[in-house]
């Protein structure tokens, strides 16, 4: 496991000047193809800075026990639009999401400071109501995580919890989500079988069409694509861009092209720390560090 010491500060703004780690280390899909996405402005990319902000994120720090996995984090995630998390392995991408939604609260000795605001209120607080949280910011694995159940009711657990019983409601909710995630088509002669029997892609899709069924008002994404095929993938970055009119997106992703194509705004992390946060588009032509420059040009990481 990588180390995160306490002392590894790299507030944003020495981030860049500190200079860049000689590791030699490439992400995968961060190479020279990253630069290709400066080239234009992808649809969807651009986005007015009046946007509300639906979470703000101010001065976040989070401990795994003794271990100091974020520093003094402070962002907006803005409403109907898509962010992207990018950074090296270990930079605390995972760790941000799942501040979100307090799944770090499933484990004894860990800890936040600082606050996340939601419509006023610090979600951060004991006194939250977890369930009704983890129901407004939906979350997606890195890994699939289908149920023990059939396909179709892996989407429809979640629509049951929401009281929603009427068959054919049912039936038309679970076609949608699975139609959204580009995955009915493999799977409307299969819907009574069990969700283990689907290929690893096919179980992503299914997760990000049970997390879908209930429209959250946030999704998390957390590498939701990474294993999944340029077509698939594709769908699935459409399918963003077009939940923007109804939801609020973060996507954790070490695909250069993709945070390009489909975010508006975009958050470099590392060590713990955020680099920097702006306007996609500025990330990637004209960001104000160095290292945002040579990551997301995919000089290091
Ligand atoms: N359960 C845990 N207990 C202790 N430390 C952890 C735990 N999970 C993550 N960490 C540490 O917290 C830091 C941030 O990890 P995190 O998983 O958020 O990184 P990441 O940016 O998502 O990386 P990747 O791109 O590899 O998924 C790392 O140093 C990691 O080792
Ligand atoms: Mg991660």
């Amino acid at each position: 496991m990588p180390e995160t010491p306490e002392d590894a500060k790299v507030p944003s703004g020495t981030a860049a000047k500190g200079g860049t780690p000689e590791n030699g280390t490439k992400t995968e899909n961060a190479g020279g193809r990253a630069s290709d996405a400066s080239g234009g402005t992808p649809a969807g990319a651009r986005a007015p800075d009046d946007a509300e902000t639906i979470l703000d994120v101010k001065n976040l720090s989070f401990y795994y026990g003794e271990n100091k996995a974020l520093i003094d984090v402070t962002l907006p995630i803005r409403k109907n639009r898509v962010t992207s998390l990018i950074g090296p392995s270990g930079c605390g991408k995972t760790t941000l999401l799942r501040c979100f939604n307090r799944m770090h609260d499933l484990y004894p000795g860990n800890r936040y400071t600082g606050e996340i605001f939601m419509n006023g209120a610090n979600i951060l607080e004991k006194s939250v109501d977890i369930i009704a949280l983890r129901s407004a910011l939906g979350m997606v694995f890195q890994k699939p995580t289908p149920f023990p159940m059939s396909v179709f009711d892996n989407i429809a657990y979640g629509l049951k919890l929401k009281n929603i019983k009427n068959r054919n409601t049912l039936a038309e909710k679970v076609e949608k989500a699975l139609r959204d995630a580009a995955l009915w088509e493999e799977v409307k002669d299969r819907l009574k079988e069990n969700a283990a029997g689907l290929s690893g892609g096919q179980q992503q899709r299914l997760s990000i069409a049970r997390t879908l069924a209930v429209e959250p008002l946030v999704m998390l994404f957390d590498e939701s694509t990474s294993a999944l095929d340029p077509i698939s993938t594709q769908k699935i970055e459409d399918l963003m861009v077009e939940l923007k009119s109804r939801m609020t997106i973060v996507a954790v992703t070490h695909n250069m092209q993709q945070a390009a194509r489909i975010s508006d705004y975009t958050a470099l992390m590392y060590i713990g720390s955020l680099v920097e946060y702006d306007v996609t588009e500025t990330i990637f032509t004209r960001p104000k560090h160095k290292m945002t420059e040579e990551y997301v040009s995919g000089r290091f990481g």
